[in-house]
């Protein structure tokens, strides 16, 4: 039997032997009890009676081992024309005070952060300084609107938000501190203070008595240690978009995370302490908490925070220029930037100036990986490829290549095989397993490896509701597709309300009540449609109010412009169409997929249940003006 093949049967039938023994390449102040708590199923709880500090796990320790003087991390910035590094020892000192100032402003443990910034070392910080004193951070992506800071402001009810005064988009200065403002004047729960960092290209205003400034708060604390904190206790809380208009607040905990991530580093990204890890993505993003903060710097390794874009800035070579400059092995980012580079650079040229030699691997996900990205992508690095698919919610890969483990065979349009953990299962409509090569649900088989979401903030009763009701005993992912005949899983996508816009997860729901939100709309319909660099983009149609007779274009742009100022740019509505008629089923339910299909171009019967078959008639030539 291979390596992985050993590894993933023993994680499904050994669960407590194998994550016990992968617990060990973390420090503990108290080693747990046991492995797995299933007295509660189906919550589970990994380490209990464990206790450690995620913060020193990724800093300290290193220190202590003697690699103090080895980075950790490397900001690079091509928007302010900024490059600096952090050694161990530095990042060290600059969190501890950063906790310092934390503690002084009253944060202590189980009290909540919020953190809205840009990709700024100070993010980083901040998330490391929370976790260090034991209080739970939430970032909140910056390019998020003040409705959406303010929705979370409101269920985190945080002590202190953190934030900056802008954050820079390729050559647009975008001020955060006046969305932060309306935030907290439509938040209930109001924050006690807020630390600012203050940056040169737009310094905000402070409101006295509420908002301090980072330079000098955190230049004069005192540092402070690690505050040892049950395995069990929430490290963070990251809100995401599932089929409802509010978002989900997605709970991980200390102690499986850990031991998750750490165990991620070396199995599946083959990436030892010392060597540089780039994940090209937001802090604001799971992939950012995981991939860009935690799991390089629990296992030693030195990780860049890169404030730019895959093209732009300047050019499509901008992630050459940084794999070369900083000796990047691996590069971790979403499908959707590369789609850019190639737009851009159809012939990869751009690559030649730099030297790739120390470069190793391309991981990808976020979204689907499309065949051609991979084939553009695999053809011009001459380094492996390597899809894997996984969802805010479980917090590091379900399916992965695991090529620290055992290189396997890839195939284009798989995301390879399910990481040890993860018991994958594909059901079909009714709940029976689905043969290979058969289109169904994803369901992961309870329990949930550590590292996995521990619950929902503040309403254990939503988890088991969304997440685990579906079919007893399993996790549902939302995500449709198949296992071929040697095993290997194909995601094919969502099979709910849930999009993925060049990487960035969204609701339709969301982007709907906004819509019905408007005075003139009657009803409105959001749906997700194909697009060549973003993947997926929303498409918005809507039905005015009888008797209101304005110009369609005229509250179709302000339909546009209320998305935007509500949830952020980051929504990429760029169509919404007037229509006199939504299609419906008899029960009044929207025909969305059917809608979706046609403006995909893609075959599909009209559902036999369908009221109005006019109205989807009619609605062709709009959805897709040339077919
Ligand atoms: N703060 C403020 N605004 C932001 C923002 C942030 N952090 N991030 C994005 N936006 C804005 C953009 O400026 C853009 O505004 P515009 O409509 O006024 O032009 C809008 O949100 C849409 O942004 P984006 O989806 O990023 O599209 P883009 O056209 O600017 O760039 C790509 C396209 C492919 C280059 C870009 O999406 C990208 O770099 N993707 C990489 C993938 C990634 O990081 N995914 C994260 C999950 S792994
Ligand atoms: P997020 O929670 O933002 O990480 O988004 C998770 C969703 O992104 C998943 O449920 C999938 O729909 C999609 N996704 C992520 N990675 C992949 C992948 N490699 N292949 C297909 N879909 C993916």
């Amino acid at each position: 039997m291979g390596a992985y093949q050993d590894a993933w049967r023993r994680s499904v039938e050994q669960p407590e032997e194998f994550w016990g023994e992968a617990a060990a390449g973390i420090s503990w102040y108290r080693q747990p009890d046991r492995v797995l708590d299933d007295s509660n199923a189906p919550m589970h709880r990994w380490f209990p009676g464990g206790e450690l500090n995620t913060c020193y796990n990724a800093l300290d320790r290193h220190v202590e081992a003697g690699r103090g003087s080895q980075l950790a991390l490397i900001y690079d910035s091509p928007v302010t024309q900024t490059k600096r590094t952090y050694t161990y020892d530095e990042l060290l000192d600059e969190v501890a005070r950063t906790a310092g100032a934390l503690r002084d402003l009253g944060v202590g443990r189980g009290d909540r952060v919020v953190i809205y910034m840009p990709m700024i070392p100070e993010a980083l910080m901040a998330m490391l300084a929370c976790a260090r004193i034991g209080a739970i951070h939430s970032v909140v992506f910056g390019g998020f609107a003040a409705h959406e800071l303010a929705m979370r402001i409101d269920d985190a009810a945080p002590k202190v938000v953190v934030s900056a005064s802008c954050g820079i988009e390729v050559n647009r200065v975008i001020e955060y501190k006046p969305l932060l403002d309306a935030a907290i004047d439509e938040a209930t729960n109001k924050p006690a203070s807020c630390l600012i960092v203050q940056r040169p290209e737009a310094p905000a205003t402070m409101v006295a008595g509420r908002d301090h400034e980072w330079g000098p708060v955190v230049a004069a604390a005192a540092p402070a240690p690690c505050v040892p904190v049950a395995a069990t206790d929430p490290l963070y809380i990251l809100y995401t978009s599932g089929t409802t208009g509010r978002p989900k607040g997605v709970v991980r905990d200390n102690g499986g995370h850990a031991v998750a991530l750490h165990w991620s580093m070396a199995n599946i990204y083959d990436t030892a302490p010392g060597e540089v890890f780039w994940a090209a993505s937001d802090v604001g993003w799971v992939v950012g908490h995981s991939y860009i903060v935690y799991a390089p710097l629990l296992a030693g390794s030195t990780t860049v925070l890169y404030e730019g874009k895959p093209v732009g800035t300047p050019d499509a070579g901008a992630f050459w220029r940084v794999i070369s400059e900083w000796g990047v092995k691996t590069l971790f980012t979403a499908p959707t930037g590369f789609r850019a580079i190639k737009r851009d650079d159809p012939d990869g040229k751009l690559m030649a100036a730099y030297d790739l030699s120390r470069f190793r691997y391309l991981f990808l996900a976020g979204e689907r990986l499309d065949p051609e990205t991979y084939l553009w992508a695999s053809e011009h690095l001459g380094v492996p490829v390597i899809d894997h698919w996984w969802q805010t919610e479980t917090g590091w890969p379900v399916a992965a290549n695991l090529v620290g483990l055992e290189a396997l065979p890839i195939k284009p349009g798989s995301p390879t095989v399910p990481v040890p953990g993860f018991n994958v299962q594909i059901v079909n409509e009714t709940g029976e397993p689905a043969a290979p090569d058969t289109e169904g649900l994803i369901l992961l088989k309870l329990p949930l490896p550590p590292g996995c979401m521990s619950g929902v903030w503040g309403d254990d009763q939503k988890f088991i509701d969304t997440y685990l009701s579906h079919t007893p005993g399993y996790y549902l992912t939302g995500d449709g597709g198949h296992f071929d005949p040697d095993g290997y899983l194909f995601v094919m996508g969502r099979v709910d309300d849930v999009i993925n816009v060049a990487g960035h997860r969204l609701s339709t729901g969301e982007i709907e009540e906004i819509i019905a939100s408007h005075p003139n709309v009657a009803e409105c319909a959001v749906i997700g449609v194909a697009d060549t660099l973003k993947g997926q983009v929303p498409r918005g149609l809507a039905v005015l109010k009888s008797g209101v007779t304005r110009d369609h274009d005229e509250v179709a742009a302000e339909l546009v412009q209320l998305v935007r100022d509500r949830l952020g740019a980051v929504a990429s509505l760029r169509q919404v169409d007037i229509v006199d008629a939504l299609p419906k089923t008899r029960s009044g339910k929207v025909l969305r997929k059917s809608m979706r299909a046609i403006a995909d171009g893609v075959d599909m019967p009209v559902p036999s249940t369908i009221d109005n078959p006019a109205t989807l008639d009619a609605l062709r030539p709009v959805l897709r003006p040339q077919g």
